[in-house]
């Protein structure tokens, strides 16, 4: 089998057993908004929040991969592990808790292939709207079967651009000093509180660029396929020191450079 083959085989993985986690998640949500109570605990600080359905998502996956994919490595939000020789997969049972907790509709399911670190094919699937973005490295990324491309803005001052904070307090007082400086160098700047779909809305044209310090390899390792493969400029976490230490950037190449050097020039590094 050619490489492709094999990649575009693990994109339909990804697409199925994400789209099963998806249902599991949209049936708890649908409860949930009819009043059944979700159990909730928290992680890193009282607002980093995990719920019984992140875990319950996250194990659905464990348990279908280990049917359809045995032997291959599964990295995951909730249960953690750890890469492997192979395929690992890395999974965010619910990107956007704190928007599923509070009964907002957008939160996704994000589920990527990786080898050696790098990823090669994935899903993110949105529960309430039923929307699935997917991409295979080298071949394109797709929503709902359509191919995606990037926008390309005229100039940075025209570009609409997504970020996100981390929950630890000190953090967010150095990324909104950052947020700070870029406002006035953009159009606008927004926060949908799901980095995994920000990447996807870059990949759409939906956002122009997005920046944002302090991901964790599940929040990126689909989305940032996505947004590469319909041709936007991406920097990994630690790829790129000028950009801190654990940047996630993805932007039309119309703009990619004017965004870059305006985050150097508002203290990037610092954050
Ligand atoms: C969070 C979301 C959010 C981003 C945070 C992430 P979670 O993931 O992606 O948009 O700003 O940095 O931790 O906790 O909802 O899986």
């Amino acid at each position: 089998m050619d490489v492709g083959a094999a990649e575009t085989e693990l994109k339909d993985v990804a697409v199925q057993v994400a789209a099963e986690a998806a249902d599991l998640v949209r049936r708890a949500r649908d409860a949930m908004v009819a009043g059944e109570p979700v159990s909730v605990e928290t992680k890193t600080t009282d607002t980093d929040v995990v719920t019984a359905v992140d875990r319950a998502a996250e194990q659905l996956v464990r348990d279908r991969l280990a049917e359809l994919r045995p032997g291959d490595h599964v990295l995951g939000e909730e249960a953690g592990g750890a890469a492997g020789d192979g395929v690992t997969w890395v999974v965010d049972p619910i990107d956007g808790t704190v928007n599923f907790l509070y009964g907002a509709p957008l939160f996704a399911v994000s589920l990527a292939a990786q080898v050696d670190g790098v990823s090669v094919a994935g899903a993110v699937v949105e529960p309430v709207s039923g929307r699935c973005w997917t991409a295979v490295r080298g071949q394109g990324a797709w929503l709902d079967g359509r191919r995606l491309s990037v926008s390309s803005p005229e100039r940075l001052e025209l570009s609409l651009i997504g970020t996100g904070f981390a929950y630890q307090a000190e953090r967010r007082a150095r990324q909104a000093r950052l947020v700070s400086g870029l406002l006035t160098r953009v159009r606008d700047v927004r926060r949908a509180g799901v980095a995994s779909l920000d990447l996807c809305a870059v990949a759409a044209g939906w956002l122009d660029g997005y920046l944002e310090h302090g991901l964790h390899r599940w929040d990126w390792a689909a989305g940032a396929l996505v947004a590469e493969e319909a041709g936007a400029v991406v920097h990994l976490p630690g790829s790129d020191p000028a950009l801190g230490a654990d940047a996630t950037f993805a932007a039309a190449p119309s703009i990619a450079g004017a965004l870059y050097d305006a985050a150097v020039e508002c203290g990037v590094k610092e954050v």
